[in-house]
């Protein structure tokens, strides 16, 4: 993927600042965010500024919350706070003040970074990385060719439903563990087991590859390093940043799933599965691939209402950051998905129903396209104001690839997602991203596209997902062209309605 490493979404920023969050002053005029048509209407993002990671989503009280990095100086990296935000259903949300900010002297003086939460007999309880300056060179962890910083893991409480929190003074665990020369320590991820708590970090060995530790406490406040809980090989290519060789792996998220367990990491601007056995405190993997083939990094989960393990990620921004910066946002969380597992061990996600709800009069064709109907009916279909989830299913076909193109009703080119089997394997792409596809040949594909501003996300079946970029707004209404012998059974097209009145959540 693009331009996503920390090195790059860090660079041109001088040290983090530590002023005072300015949510309105520093934001771009709200007007004008507002009747940005690249800016998403229902998916979720702050207002204005940049947002990353998912942190600590968690269902509490009969409310869903999100926190997420977030600076509110602008639309860049830098100044890491905790934005959050609360739902009734995953879907509408609405935007609470600032949940963590960095502590003047502290040990995350230069950025809360990426975390969990956990119910400790039911207190909110926040672990997660703090940022400063190493007092000596041996504390840094964190040298990306930006930045060199220590990196502590931070216990904050909230005794208010989430709406403030307090730190304890001192980090709960200060240095990685001894003898290791790490290159990464950050990101944790938490869960009860027995009568203890178990914690991974994100991690890596110089010259080994990434790593993930394995800790574990009886009160969440002293933890006891056990092991690695798995450990990678060593990356091909060398590269200032560890991140960027796949020497660390950032935002591990681990739990269980059906009879296995699922460890995801970020690493090398891509979000990767693994599944497999955790026995004797150690994880075995068996399967592994990539969630994603698009825009899309540092994913972390949590357990709806209903039991579903639901995934969410952050989309980054692909364009320069000039115009990022400028647009005055940057940043949008992913759809939340239900993740499965079958007898294969292949992760699988879907849109979570619960974005049905969003959903206006629907327009349908069913069975081929030949007929003089159907291909009336697709001429008049539209997507309007790049809001829209698109559903066409088709018989794969060898000697008939499929070509679909969204193009407004001026003509102006906006996205072309095709699927082909070629000798090298079956393939989908929207545009000029590519994914390659796991289900067996013959069987019927399903393609689900979610158009929301300058978002999509392209579901085909359930074990490839691509979530692209397009910063093009046209001036017209979106048509759907298919050449006209395609394989299609059906298509189903949809309004989506945005989740605010503005653009802006409220
Ligand atoms: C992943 C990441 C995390 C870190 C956070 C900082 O995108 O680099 O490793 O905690 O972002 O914003």
């Amino acid at each position: 993927m693009r331009n996503l490493s920390r090195r790059t979404f860090m660079a041109g920023l001088g040290a983090a600042t530590l002023s005072t969050p300015k949510w309105a002053s520093a934001a771009k005029n709200n007007s004008a965010l507002a009747l940005d048509p690249l800016r998403p209407q229902f998916h979720l993002l702050p207002a204005a500024n940049w947002m990353n990671d998912p942190d600590g989503p968690i269902y509490f009280d009969g409310r869903y919350h999100m926190f997420y990095q977030y600076n509110p100086n602008g639309a860049f990296w830098g100044s890491m706070h905790w934005g959050h935000a609360t739902s009734p259903n995953m879907i509408h949300w609405h935007h609470e003040p600032i949940a963590i900010a960095p502590t003047q002297n502290g040990y995350d003086r230069d950025g809360v970074f990426s975390g969990a939460i956990v119910l400790d007999r039911g207190t909110p309880t926040a672990i997660y990385t703090g940022v400063a300056p190493p007092s000596s060179p041996s504390e840094a962890t964190l040298k990306d060719g930006s930045h060199t910083w220590r990196e502590t893991q931070c216990l904050a409480v909230s005794h208010d439903s989430m709406r403030t929190w307090q730190k304890l003074p001192k980090p709960i665990l200060e240095s990685p563990p001894a003898g290791l020369s790490v290159t990464g320590f950050r990101d944790p991820c938490l869960w009860r087991e027995g009568k203890e708590w178990k914690m991974v970090l994100g991690s890596g060995v110089t010259g080994k590859g990434g790593v993930i530790l394995l800790y574990r406490s009886p009160d969440l406040r002293t933890w006891t390093y056990v092991h690695p809980l798995l450990e990678g090989q060593p990356g091909s290519a060398k590269s200032t940043n560890p991140v960027d060789s796949g020497e660390m792996w950032e935002c591990p998220d681990f739990f269980p799933l059906g009879d296995c367990h699922v460890l995801l990491i970020s690493t090398k601007g891509k979000v990767f599965w693994k599944v497999g056995d955790y026995r004797e405190q150690r994880f075995h993997p068996q399967e592994e691939g990539t969630v994603e083939s698009g825009s899309y990094y540092a994913a972390r989960t949590m357990i709806d209402r209903d039991g579903n393990r639901i995934l969410w990620g952050w989309i980054p921004e692909t364009r320069p950051e000039k115009d990022y910066r400028a647009a005055g946002w940057a940043g949008v969380m992913s759809l939340p998905r239900v993740l499965t597992l079958a007898d294969d061990r292949v992760l699988r996600m879907i849109p979570a129903p619960a974005v049905e709800m969003l959903r206006g009069e629907a327009a349908q064709i069913r069975g081929p396209l030949e007929t003089a109907p159907a291909v009336k009916s697709l001429a008049a279909m539209r997507i309007h104001n790049l809001a829209g989830e698109l559903q066409i299913t088709f018989v794969p076909d060898a000697n008939h690839p499929l070509s679909l193109e969204l193009r407004s009703e001026a003509d102006e080119p906006f996205a072309t997602i095709a699927y082909r089997a070629a000798d090298t394997g079956r393939e989908l792409s929207i545009n000029q991203t590519h994914a390659a596809l796991t289900a067996p040949a013959g069987q019927p594909l399903r393609l689900r596209l979610f158009v929301d501003g300058s978002v999509l996300e392209l579901f085909a079946n359930e074990t490839a997902v691509i979530t692209e970029r397009i910063y093009i707004a046209p001036k017209t209404p979106l048509k759907i062209l298919l050449q006209p012998r395609t394989p299609v059974t059906s298509i189903d097209l949809w309004p989506i309605k945005p989740i605010s009145p503005d653009r802006l959540t409220s």
